[in-house]
């Protein structure tokens, strides 16, 4: 190879539903993207038992439910592949050998892992410490170039970098001696001639796209908030929709003309961000269109463009999942068509570290 071919890889976690925060701020952003390089959109089912383990029954559903999610939302499996993470070995196997290239050092600074794990740092998974290089490896197995996230997920990627940059560093003779390195397309001091693994680019999306709860507009819309009115879900219906709309935290100004008087107003900011990417135009559109109005008047004309642009897809992901055979097929062609990518990723990487190949 002469250089990299391009490629994005991202991933989404089954635990519970998604909301319109990952839909708004992750799925429809790579429905673009499938028409511009190779796509690859992992449902990561190894992530979600790093917490601890959901039950089983619910982590199926959800896996299946999430796969839905992307096909309702556009992502087309005759254009991406879509495959669930615990399906290709070459995952836990690189991510095995990057749990010895990263520190200990790299990811105890992991601001994740330290909300995650709270007070009860002892009591944590391994694999919770450990799960910024399973991440690494979802990316590196498919030398993937790009990776689409929400800004939470920036450490991560510089960690996936830094993991590259040790592995085509430690390993530079080797890489280069086997002729299988990629000319390193920005050449630097910290970085040797011949590369394995690509230096990854973030694609990462502003705190424009960054959509907060419906009860208090300086935390992240989530799925683990434990009042469901924080969040639409992607599988509410209509009048569930509408009725957290109505009930969303406001202040009882009017809407100002101008972005700018939105500062410190962060409930009134969210719902204006999730107006304008709902009618995929600007905070600044909106409100030339709303600004002097009271949320009485702005409230029913979100909730009625909220329903109105997820209706469409909530029911598609209601047809979806009425048959999971379906699914399955999607899931299975996915995964083989990703296997066959990483399988030889990781034949190199093996010949790459000395592993012996006696098969
Ligand atoms: N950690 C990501 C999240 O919680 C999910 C994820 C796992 C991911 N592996 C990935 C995202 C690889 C992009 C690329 O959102």
């Amino acid at each position: 190879m002469t250089e990299f071919q391009p490629r994005v890889f991202s991933g989404v976690q089954p635990t519970g539903n998604l909301h319109l925060g990952n839909y708004l701020g992750a799925v429809s952003r790579w429905v673009p993207l499938q028409d511009q390089m190779p796509t690859i959109f992992c449902v990561v089912d190894s992530h979600a038992i790093t917490a601890s383990f959901p039950n089983a029954q619910e982590l199926t559903d959800a896996t299946r439910e999430v796969t839905a999610a992307y096909m309702a939302a556009g992502i087309d499996p005759k254009k991406s592949i879509i495959f669930n993470q615990s399906q290709v070995r070459e995952h836990a196997e690189l991510a095995w050998i990057f749990n010895c290239v990263a520190r200990m050092g790299w990811l105890n600074r992991m601001t994740q892992f330290k909300e995650k794990a709270g007070k009860n740092k002892e009591n944590a998974s391994v694999g919770l410490f450990a799960y910024p290089n399973l991440m690494a490896a979802d990316i590196l197995a498919y030398r993937a170039t790009h990776v689409p996230v929400g800004d939470d997920q920036k450490q991560h990627l510089e960690l996936t970098r830094d993991i590259a940059a040790k592995f085509n560093n430690d390993f530079a003779e080797r890489i280069k001696e086997l002729g299988i390195g990629v000319p390193n397309p920005t050449p630097s001091p910290e970085l040797p001639e011949y590369l394995y693994f690509p230096m990854t680019e973030p694609m990462i999306a502003g705190p424009a796209t960054r959509i907060m709860s419906l009860r208090d507009g300086t935390k992240k819309m989530s799925k683990s908030d434990p009042s469901d009115l924080s969040r639409i879900n992607l599988n509410d219906d209509a009048d569930a929709i509408s009725k957290k709309i109505r009930k969303a935290k406001t202040d009882p100004d009017a809407l100002p003309s101008e972005v700018d008087g939105l500062k410190d107003r962060p409930e009134a900011d969210n719902l204006v961000g999730i107006y304008a990417a709902l009618s995929q135009s600007s905070k600044e559109a909106v409100l030339k269109d709303f600004g002097g109005q009271q949320f009485s008047a702005f409230k029913p004309a979100l909730s009625d463009l909220a329903v109105e642009k997820l209706a469409p897809m909530t029911d598609e992901m209601r047809r979806l999942t009425a048959d999971p055979t379906e699914i399955d097929k999607v899931l299975k062609a996915g995964a083989e068509q990703a296997s066959a990518i990483a399988e030889p990723v990781l034949k190199e990487v093996r010949k790459i570290i000395g592993f012996l190949d006696v098969r």
